[in-house]
């Protein structure tokens, strides 16, 4: 292979690994390569623009990918006493989720078994049963039916069967429900393959929610996904990245039902930057909010990894939180796990960003996207990095549940560097419809979780038609 980057020749996405000497265990150990995994992998270095804009993809996909997938639902902590409950939209379906009196969390469908009427349409609450609002029927909380208004009006064939509500298979892991339509799936434990172990360090369960947003996006749900799944776009995306943002030297791993991880390492200008010697704005930003002092710091641009990783160690560190259980890489690094079909995290000891993407219920070219920041509790008065675009009025004690924001994608209010990612979207939609894509997407080596990802993808709609 020819470099012509000027790149090190000795690193190649997917094959290296940034901690060579990781021990087996160890959260930083490198994959085996994709094709190991997916040994089809060549059929996915070009991929058909039709996959995004065409209504009948759709429609597999939902029978192939989201009847048959965990999909996150949202947050325990959302449920933290009997009767608290959540909605889940997916697609055009509509899930409830809710602690019973038993504690026990359950999905059901949200559709009275009378006329269909969605037993709840806000996002949240807290009530002892559910009351349809159109004929008064009740459900517990278990989703049994409680309550057949003026049953002596109903034939008994009318009534015959299950009144209950339909129930949709619900497991949790990392504070997280999951939900699947699914009765056959595997459990998520073994679904999330390695995922649990790796971001075990981070304690999710543990944090709380500080920012709750919702994007109206003009593109489709994976067009939306590809943007967190590759760093090949940093350099043009986000420029003022770059001082501080190594985008190149990743390492790329894959694991068993389409989940990847993506490590980029961050404190250390980028290979395309001239100068990767002093200490550039980016870098002094890095190291103030470790609590190291640029001004008097005497090392160069490559020893600002090391400091920020010692800084954090000192048991008085700046956030007041334990660092023992992370590597010297996580306490730099932005590690991107994704976790099929559309949850990726930007996980860092101090803040871990969550997002999922949702489909349309009807539209192809449109879909949500939905970004959550969790914080661990740190020492009082201490602020999430502001790279994670948490507003400073903000509480992020956890004392206050933030209200849920419905954004449009031209202001979605998720920070700069998102709000870039999502300046890109509606066009790169606009242009997969057009007639001149008819040759399809091209896929780099630096996005094999692209790759990865419509492998994944096509396994799923195969086993839907088997
Ligand atoms: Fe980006």
């Amino acid at each position: 292979m020819t470099n012509t980057t000027g790149f090190d020749p000795h690193f190649f996405p997917g094959v290296s690994s940034l901690n060579p000497d990781a021990t087996i265990g160890s959260p930083s150990v490198k994959s085996p390569p994709l094709e190991a995994l997916y040994p089809e992998i060549n059929n996915y270095r070009i991929i058909s623009a039709e996959r995004y804009t065409s209504p009948s993809f759709m429609k597999r996909e939902w029978q192939g990918v989201w009847s048959k997938s965990w999909t996150c639902a949202g947050r325990v902590s959302d449920l933290s006493v009997a009767g608290s409950w959540f909605k889940y939209d997916l697609g055009h379906e509509s899930i409830i989720v809710a602690r019973g009196p038993d504690n026990a969390i359950r999905a059901f469908y949200n559709s009275c078994q009378h006329r269909g009427r969605q037993l709840v349409t806000d996002d949240f609450g807290r009530a002892p049963s559910f009351v349809c609002r159109f004929h008064s029927w009740v459900y517990g909380l278990d989703g049994i039916n409680r309550r057949v208004t003026d049953r002596e009006y109903f034939k008994p064939e009318a009534l015959c069967g299950d009144l209950n509500l339909r129930s949709v298979r619900c497991e949790s892991w990392g504070g997280f429900v999951f939900i699947n339509p699914d009765p056959d799936a595997e459990p998520l434990r073994d679904f999330l393959d390695a995922m649990p172990a790796m971001l075990e360090a981070y304690a999710i369960d543990d944090m709380h929610i500080v920012k709750d947003v919702v994007i109206a996006m003009d593109c489709n749900w994976k067009v939306a996904a590809e943007a967190f799944l590759e760093p090949y776009h940093v350099h043009i995306t986000h420029p003022a990245l770059l001082p501080a943002v190594d985008e190149v030297y990743n390492q790329y791993d894959f694991y068993r039902n389409g989940h990847a991880r993506l490590i980029t390492p961050l404190g250390v200008p980028s290979p395309r930057e001239r100068d990767r010697d002093s200490i550039n704005p980016g870098l002094a930003y890095m190291l103030r909010e470790a609590g190291v002092d640029p001004e008097s710091f005497t090392g160069n641009a490559l020893d600002v990894r090391a400091a920020i990783a010692a800084a954090k160690r000192k048991t008085d560190n700046v956030f007041g939180l334990d660092y023992s259980a992370f590597s010297d890489a996580q306490l730099t690094d932005d590690w991107n796990p994704s976790i099929f079909p559309n949850m990726a995290l930007n996980a860092f000891p101090e803040a871990v960003q969550v997002m999922r993407f949702l489909p349309h219920p009807t539209d192809p070219a449109k879909s949500y996207f939905h970004v959550w920041i969790l914080v661990p509790t740190t020492k009082p008065g201490v602020r999430p990095p502001a790279n994670f675009g948490v507003e400073p009025e903000v509480d992020v004690t956890g004392a206050v549940r933030p209200q849920r924001l419905y954004t449009q994608q031209d202001k979605a209010g998720v920070g700069e560097v998102l709000q870039q990612d999502i300046d890109n979207m509606a066009a790169v939609q606009r242009g997969l419809a057009s007639a001149g894509m008819v040759n399809g997407l091209r896929l780099s080596e630096q996005e094999q979780r692209i790759q990865q990802f419509h492998a994944q993808i096509d396994r799923c709609l195969a086993r839907a038609n088997a």
